[in-house]
């Protein structure tokens, strides 16, 4: 087991929803530690940033839509293999089809309306991409370390 960091943001519906604080227990019940967190109402440049990946995809207008539409709050996560433990506990993009207790189960809409799926969390997929994300999001004194 690798002690790892990613990076996660509770989005604009589960934000709106006021599930910041169900959301924040699963990830801590899941042994992850938040350290460091910010709110910001997303700009066209951080989701570009964030979702480069997507960019010529047919519903890359709508999802920068979704990540703009309200604020967010991004956190940078330490603990055991982070990166996946995060994944697993958020479930399958699509909410309808995300595990009974995973978050997306639990805080995304099931019927989800014309234009963006809206699935109340991002994570870093990988550990590459992980530390490419919080290096776009936090200076390095933004992020605190565990000291107990
Ligand atoms: P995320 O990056 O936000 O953690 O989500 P993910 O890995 O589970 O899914 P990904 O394929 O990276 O897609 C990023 C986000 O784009 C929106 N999306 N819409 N309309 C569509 O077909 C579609 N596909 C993806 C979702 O908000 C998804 O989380
Ligand atoms: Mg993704």
């Amino acid at each position: 087991m690798a002690l790892e960091r990613t990076l996660t943001i509770i989005k604009p519906d589960a934000v709106a929803a006021n599930n910041i604080g169900n959301i924040l227990a699963i990830i801590e019940v899941a042994g992850l530690r938040v350290i460091a967190a910010k709110m910001l109402h997303m700009s066209d440049e951080h989701t570009e940033s964030l979702y480069e990946e997507h960019k010529k995809r047919p519903f890359y207008a709508s999802l920068a839509g979704y990540m703009t539409s309200g604020p967010v709050l991004i956190m940078v996560l330490e603990g055991e293999n982070a990166v996946f433990t995060l994944r697993k506990i958020m479930g399958a993009t699509i909410p309808k089809d995300a595990e009974t207790s995973t978050i997306r189960n639990l805080y995304a809409e099931h019927e989800q309306k014309d234009g963006a799926l809206e699935n109340a969390i991002h994570g870093s997929d990988s550990i590459a991409n992980a530390q490419r994300e919080i290096v776009f999001f936090f200076k390095p004194e933004e992020i605190s370390s565990r000291t107990r």
